[in-house]
């Protein structure tokens, strides 16, 4: 709760604001029961709201034409990403009356980009003016229009739940940290759980910092951070209480698989550096590693049989298994190694280039991402 306190206070977001925008909310009843539009139509809510607060702050005085500008530029901007989430639900479900539905929306998107560049001129009367229209014509467009298609979803049982989070694995929904600050505020709902899956990488970064992993040997790095990646969606989906259970069950049997598969691959990259360059210990760190392998299948036997369970502590000990090796372990590897980075870095290129060790993209952007952020 304090961190969303502190989001909102960043947001500008006081006591009053809050208020109103709760109000706002229930007086008109705009929840259609779809998490991540109703986290959408609140955001909208709020960017109207933020351009009536300027008029409250102002109070009477200029309006600060900057800011007006930028948050129709916001309003604008957001509208339209709003507006093809919707669009593109309407294809993926063939909704009745789809495109008489867009129209408004670019009719929408039209009046909006016109009045934006009357406003810029900040004059207190048409700002109003604008604000109360736009309140308006959003509740009435919530309450008929996609009221409709909302209920179209709740009555042919259509899982929109499973389809958002497709779009969020494909990368092609994203979901700030504001958003969902304002939307638990307003909703009161603990449904966001299951669309801050956005956190995913800012997760693996606080594990990261927080227990001082980093080898120096980017290669293992990258890995590592890989693997924890894995650990921590594995986390968020088996904690998840409103993901339907058979789509739970599917992220996690596919998450459980591609960490199988991955140790395996990054502990060969391990023992072919260790090997290569005479690692006193790699007797006892190989059996290590085995181990591991063995653990892993074993629950994930328990997993396929069905023991509801067992995603769970997998999870647990996956972490904790990962945490200590890496911390532990792997640490010792980068001592024996320290005065070699230059040829432990030649040799990995060697492996890359003969297809021993293969790359991803997303793997090498979170590498990138982490360790950009480590140097800041
Ligand atoms: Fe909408
Ligand atoms: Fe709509
Ligand atoms: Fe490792
Ligand atoms: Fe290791």
């Amino acid at each position: 709760m304090a961190a969303n306190t502190g989001t909102l206070e960043a947001l500008g977001i006081g006591p009053d604001f809050q208020e109103n925008l709760k109000q706002f909310w229930l007086r008109n009843n705009l929840k259609l029961d779809i998490p991540v539009v109703d986290l959408q139509h609140i955001w909208l809510v709020y960017l109207i709201m933020e351009l009536e607060n300027e008029l409250l702050i102002a109070a009477g005085e200029a309006l600060p034409e900057e800011k007006v500008r930028k948050i129709m530029g916001d309003l604008l901007g957001f509208a339209t990403e709003h507006f093809s989430l919707e669009e593109d639900l309407f294809l993926a479900f063939d909704i009745p009356d789809a495109m008489e539905h867009a129209d408004k929306h670019r009719h929408f998107v039209q009046f909006l980009s016109e009045r934006a560049s009357e406003v810029k001129s900040g004059k207190h009367d048409s700002v109003k003016t604008l604000v109360s229209f736009l309140k308006d014509w959003l509740t009435m467009h919530i309450l008929r229009d996609d009221k409709h298609y909302a209920d179209y979803y709740h009555d042919t049982g259509a899982d929109l739940k499973q389809y958002f989070q497709r779009q969020i694995e494909k990368h092609a929904l994203t979901i700030d940290r504001g958003q969902v600050a304002v939307y638990k505020l307003v909703s009161e709902s603990n449904e966001v759980h299951e669309i801050v899956n956005e956190n995913i990488a800012s997760n693996v970064v606080k594990i990261w910092n927080s227990n001082n992993l980093s080898t120096q040997i980017p290669i293992i790095d990258l890995q590592h951070l890989w693997l924890i990646h894995m650990v921590v969606e594995l986390d968020l989906a088996s904690r998840s209480r409103n993901m339907a259970t058979s789509a739970r069950e599917k992220i996690c049997q596919r998450v459980v698989q591609q960490a199988t598969q991955y140790a395996h691959e990054h502990f060969t990259t391990e023992e072919r550096i260790m090997e290569k360059f005479k690692f006193a210990e790699i007797s006892g760190h190989m059996r290590q590693h085995q181990g591991f392998r063995e653990f892993v299948a074993r629950r994930a036997l328990e997993f396929r049989r069905g023991d509801t369970q067992a995603a769970i502590k997998l999870v647990h000990d996956l972490r904790e298994w990962l945490l200590s090796h890496i911390a532990i372990e792997d640490h010792k590897i980068t001592i024996a190694l320290k005065n070699h980075l230059n040829d432990v870095q030649k040799f990995v290129r060697e492996l890359i280039n003969s297809g021993e060790i293969t790359l991803r993209k997303k793997q090498i952007d979170l590498y990138n991402q982490v360790c950009g952020l480590q140097r800041v």
